[in-house]
């Protein structure tokens, strides 16, 4: 199939490539001219697994191609996806714009041309925006009708960074919310190679499934984090306690590793956006979802109060191992290891930070600690090490007395989860 992609942030470039890899002709369109011509040189403007390799294969193949302009791109798609971004505004609440944007000049580009087009939502917008918002902007923009002179579809994604583009060509299910019976088909024969159950819903209800899943998940890891604290208190190992919980079907083991709290670019601005929307447009109340953000809040920092239970901080030098919002990524965004930095200083540590990806990343927030060059190193000579972020490396010095090549800490005992 011919399909055009606007935006070509990790959604939009992992969506792409994956789909050229699957033989389909790809365009994708952003407005950054830079990323337009690395992505034709099969160069990833991003770090993503694989990600490199399979673009400039699709690139050497002709099956993928970027441009600035939407109408050179559209004229001969028979699928649009949107994918740009939808961040936060101050008050929690999702900054449509860019949807609304890349919506208008769609509704632009499909005024010039003959042939029906799906147009089809991927960016993660609160339900309901696809009907009441982006269908009126494509109709008012092309003078057609949706439904019956184009398609529309929402389409969620459920990548994880790090292993997005597995994620993508593996998915455990691909949720196809239709406009109508035409538009579902169309963007179904884009799937026809994937081996996933596809399910077929309202737009609204697609729109609902994506903000129900992280919701969920979400909910999970503070659950999983209040569970820990008590078993914290009581000399349990949480982990055990997941690991046979979890082993009930009906709960299921994944996202019961309790940490520092969630973290990263989507859980903890998807639920406010959920939260802000549930109380602002549909007059809800959602006090379970409320309690799992201000669980993860206060999760954040519990590590630092469990070592202030064993040294006093004042004066005392504390190494912080993992500084990305979760291993395999160089990712700081909503990272606990900075809220847990900044305690540290304020009560007087001096703290040595290693991650084997993320330090200059931090280094943009934390100028003033200091940076070792390996995980020994970063222990050498202080009196406690918290290990805010579970990359493997980390494993041989996560044991109950922390020893790093038979060394002990000065004063206190390496504290993990
Ligand atoms: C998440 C969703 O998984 C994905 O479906 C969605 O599209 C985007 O948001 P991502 O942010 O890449 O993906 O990371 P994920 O692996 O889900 O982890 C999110 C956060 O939860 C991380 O901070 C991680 O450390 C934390 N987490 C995860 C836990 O604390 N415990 C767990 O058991 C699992």
């Amino acid at each position: 199939m011919k399909i055009s992609i606007i935006g070509t942030g990790y959604v939009g470039l992992v969506s792409a490539t994956a789909l050229a890899s699957k033989g389909h002709k790809v365009t994708c369109v952003d407005i950054d001219e830079d990323k337009v011509k690395k992505i034709n040189q099969g160069t990833s403007p991003i770090h993503e697994e694989g990600l490199e390799e399979l673009l400039s294969k699709a690139i050497q193949e002709k099956k993928l191609k970027a441009t600035t302009n939407t109408t050179e791109a559209i004229k001969d798609s028979e699928l649009v996806f949107i994918t740009v971004g939808t961040p936060s505004k101050e008050n929690g609440r999702v900054d449509l714009s860019y949807v609304e944007k890349a919506t208008r000049d769609i509704g632009k580009a499909l005024k010039e041309k003959k042939e029906y087009c799906v147009v089809t939502c991927k960016s993660t917008v609160p339900p309901t925006t696809t009907q009441e918002k982006l269908i009126p902007i494509l109709e008012e923009e092309s003078g057609r009708k949706a439904g019956e002179e184009f398609g529309v579809c929402m389409n969620p994604e459920f990548l994880r960074e790090g292993i997005a583009l597995k994620d993508f060509l593996n998915p455990d299910r691909i949720v196809i919310g239709e406009l109508d019976e035409k538009s579902g088909n169309i963007l179904e024969k884009t799937y026809r190679e994937f081996d996933s159950p596809i399910l077929r819903t309202s737009i609204k209800a697609a729109e609902m499934v994506k903000y129900a899943s992280n919701s969920l998940l979400a909910t999970k890891i503070s659950f999983i984090n209040e569970i820990g604290n008590m078993c914290k208190e009581l000399g349990i190992d949480v982990y055990e306690v997941a690991d046979t919980v979890g082993k009930d079907h009906r709960i299921n083991r994944d996202f019961l590793n309790a940490g520092c709290g969630f973290g990263g670019s989507c859980f903890p601005k998807d639920l406010r956006a959920f939260i802000s929307e549930a109380k602002k447009e549909w007059k809800q109340e959602p006090k379970l979802l409320e309690s799992v953000i201000e669980v993860n809040l206060d999760q954040k920092t519990k590590l630092v109060g469990l070592l202030e239970e064993k040294i006093n901080l004042e004066g005392t030098k504390v190494s912080v191992l993992g500084l990305a919002f979760k291993p395999g990524t160089d990712d700081i965004r909503n990272s606990p290891a900075i809220p847990i930095i900044k305690k540290l200083k304020s009560k007087g540590a001096e703290v040595v930070a290693y991650d084997p990806e993320a330090m200059e990343n931090m280094k943009k927030i934390h100028p003033d600690i200091e940076y070792a060059d390996s995980p020994k190193k970063a222990v050498q000579d202080t009196d406690a090490c918290l290990i805010v972020t579970d990359w493997p490396e980390f494993q041989e010095v996560n044991t109950p007395k922390l020893t790093l090549e038979g060394r002990r800490m000065n004063k206190g005992e390496g504290i993990c989860w």
